[in-house]
């Protein structure tokens, strides 16, 4: 197994990408501490690594809330002796051009998509830095490289996300912390269900999309997850400040 032994916390972890990467951390023998605000969510992901007979805590809160992030990482720490692994997948997208974004949803986009990145990082990085070891997984989107239509403010903190990652990277290097990030193509999750739902005439759209990938299909959350372990495991350990993109050929198309 590859991640035995090992502790994880993986936001976003009720739902689509977030919920496969932690089963499979969990399948390979990490304890994985699940964060996310829809409970329901987090009970079904809690039922999958327990029927897989895993490993896993769950927390309900908003991940832009720092003392919930740091006492989500100090319960984890006090119970566990350390952090391994932080993914930080939970992220939600609005829609909109600059004009028709209204500053609220601005907010609320980067509150939850850079602000959720950086708080858990922010707690994080401390005890990892202690036992000179971590990997950090952070959720971009193949959109922050190629650019998009309609969804300004979710594609600019995707962008700020793979700035940060980078920035993370060179900052702790030599603390044995690596930091990474997956740019998904358009995985077939509940996100991408309701992006297409926003638009009046959603079937045009959603067969644009899956065409616009080179292979021609969706991507599975578990074909990211399986990106995420790579990253969190050993295997990447000469791996850090890098984007993994897992798109099925978006950006080489
Ligand atoms: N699905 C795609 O096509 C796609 C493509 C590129 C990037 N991504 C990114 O992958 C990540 C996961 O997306 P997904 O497709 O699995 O979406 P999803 O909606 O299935 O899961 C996201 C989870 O994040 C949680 N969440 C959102 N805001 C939160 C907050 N403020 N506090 C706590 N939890 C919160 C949601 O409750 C949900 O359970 C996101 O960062 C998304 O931007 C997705």
């Amino acid at each position: 197994m590859r991640l035995e032994g090992r502790t994880a916390i993986v936001t976003g972890g009720g739902s689509g990408i977030g919920r496969a990467s932690a089963l499979l951390f969990a399948k390979e023998g990490a304890f994985v501490a699940l964060v996310d605000r829809d409970e329901a969510g987090l009970q079904e992901t809690m039922a999958e690594i327990r029927d897989a007979n895993g490993d896993a805590s769950m927390h309900v809160g908003d991940v832009a809330d720092s003392n919930f992030a740091q006492s989500v990482v100090d319960e984890i720490v006090a119970r566990r002796g350390r952090l391994d692994v932080l993914m930080t997948s939970a992220g939600f997208s609005c829609g909109g051009t600059v004009v028709t974004t209204n500053p609220a949803d601005w907010d609320a986009v980067f509150r939850t998509n850079v602000g959720g990145t950086w708080l858990w990082a922010r707690s994080a990085v401390p005890q990892m830095q202690q036992q000179g070891k971590g990997s950090i997984i952070t959720v971009a989107s193949q959109l922050a490289i190629a650019g998009g239509k309609g969804n300004s403010a979710y594609i600019a903190s995707k962008g700020a996300i793979l700035s940060l990652t980078r920035t993370m990277a060179v900052d702790f290097a030599t603390d044995g912390i690596r930091v990474n990030a997956i740019a998904p193509g358009a995985i077939d999750t509940p996100l991408l269900r309701r992006s297409f739902a926003r638009h009046a005439d959603p079937d045009p759209i959603r067969e644009a999309s899956r065409n616009r990938h080179a292979m021609k299909r969706f991507g599975e959350a578990v074909e990211v997850a399986e990106a995420a372990l790579y990253l969190a495991s050993d295997a990447s350990s000469f791996t850090t400040g890098t984007v993994l993109p897992v798109d099925g050929g978006w950006l080489a198309a």
